[in-house]
């Protein structure tokens, strides 16, 4: 064991006594159809990703990290039960606008194992796991406190226009959807329809930095699910990230859900509560290939979405806890089903009392070897 091996061997203990007086925030990062090559961090040469390089660079980044479904909804459903999708039956296809089903209300998500010890929650951008007549499968129904988004995918309904620049960046290709344009919701109200793209992230910014300040200030812990339509096609981008970077409309739309991170870490600093976060990142599902240029990478894995291929289930992942996670890269397999049984057992809540198919892994987290010479 090195030093610093040491230090943590001691310190873990420390950490777990603390943490019952104080249990740690979680912040919850899920991008959209983003690929296992698509980050600066994990080896693309033109992406824009400083904040997501930064969280690998003092947070632990994995390399054999999976999701459960190369497409949306189960992927969506087996990170918020941590049960694979066949057992909640939100397979194999996803939610359209019009659909009537959505994740069952008998399935326990994060949220409703975290309401019970006493956590703030808190969900942002793209549900995508059934809206149901009065709205009785929104996020306000799976034990979320608030919810500001579009609950289903943003290319579900005519496009608007995505970017300021280049201006006027309507659809490319095949995704003008019916006729009935996409709503943004506040809770279960709509609060914008048409979306307004070019506001949506600064929207979604301010709404994410609030909550994390309003509870820092109420001292009440707090979970963060922040499933971003970033990179999800077709790409829009505000006039902070449109045309910001050599990636073209993918790499802008990127580089916008990087600046959020930005300043969800920002506010997490100078709400002096970073120290007690796991900010965790990863994707619902690989990269959209057929998009060409407009979809991701799966870097040198076979395929991407719609595939069981590596390249439409292996996915970037980072974890990110100063002080508490090691800095450095691993190669242990885990999945979207080990986080709910970890941010259980970091947050000393009961799982629920269902078959669950992860794993706690907070041992790979915080106490295990890991690969040298990596930052
Ligand atoms: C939820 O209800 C459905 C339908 O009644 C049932 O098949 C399923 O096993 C239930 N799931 C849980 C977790 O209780
Ligand atoms: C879209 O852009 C065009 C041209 O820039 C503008 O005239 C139009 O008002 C915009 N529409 C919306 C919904 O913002
Ligand atoms: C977090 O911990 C580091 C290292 O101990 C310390 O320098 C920093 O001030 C702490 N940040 C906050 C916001 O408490």
């Amino acid at each position: 064991m090195d030093s610093i091996g040491f230090f943590f061997f001691f310190l873990s203990p420390f950490i777990f006594c603390t943490s019952s007086a104080s249990p740690p925030n979680f912040v919850l990062l899920f991008a959209d159809d983003l690929g296992f090559g698509d980050l600066g961090c994990y080896g693309h040469p033109s992406s824009l990703t400083p904040n997501l390089d930064r969280m690998a660079a003092g947070g632990l980044r994995f390399t054999d990290f999976y999701c459960t479904s190369p497409v949306c909804t189960p992927s969506r459903a087996s990170l918020l039960t941590g049960r694979y999708q066949t057992r909640s039956g939100v397979y194999p296809g996803v939610f359209y606008p019009g659909s009537r089903g959505g994740l069952p209300l008998n399935e326990t998500t994060i949220a409703e194992v975290l309401k019970p010890v006493g956590y703030a929650t808190a969900a942002i951008g793209k549900w995508h796991l059934g809206v149901g007549a009065n709205g009785m499968f929104l996020p306000t129904r799976q034990g979320f406190d608030h919810y500001l988004g579009i609950p289903y995918s943003h290319d579900m309904g005519p496009c608007r226009n995505l970017t300021c620049f280049p201006p006027d960046i309507k659809c490319f290709g095949f995704c003008d959807v019916g006729t009935v344009t996409v709503p943004l919701m506040h809770n279960e109200v709509i609060k914008q329809q048409p979306v307004n793209f070019l506001e949506l992230e600064r929207a979604y910014s301010d709404f994410a930095t609030d909550f994390i300040a309003t509870s820092a200030k109420n001292k009440q812990p707090f979970f963060i699910y922040y499933p971003s339509h970033h990179t999800h096609y077709p790409q829009y981008a505000g006039v902070e990230a449109a045309g910001r970077t050599l990636r073209g409309q993918f790499g802008d739309s990127l580089f916008e859900f990087d600046n959020t991170i930005g300043n969800l870490l920002t506010t997490l600093e100078k709400t002096g509560v970073i120290n007690n976060t796991l900010v965790f990142f990863t994707s619902d599902n690989g990269p959209e290939l057929m998009r060409m240029s407009r979809g991701g990478s799966s870097g040198p894995l076979k395929c991407g979405k719609g595939t069981t291929y590596e390249g439409g289930m292996r996915e970037p992942a980072i974890a990110f806890w100063p002080g508490t996670i090691r800095p450095g890269v691993t190669h242990e397999m885990a999945s979207t089903l080990d986080i709910l049984p970890t941010i259980a057992g970091l947050a000393g809540a009961k799982l629920p009392q269902v078959m669950l198919d992860g794993v706690d892994m907070t041992d790979i987290l915080i106490n295990k070897e890991r690969v040298k010479g990596k930052p």
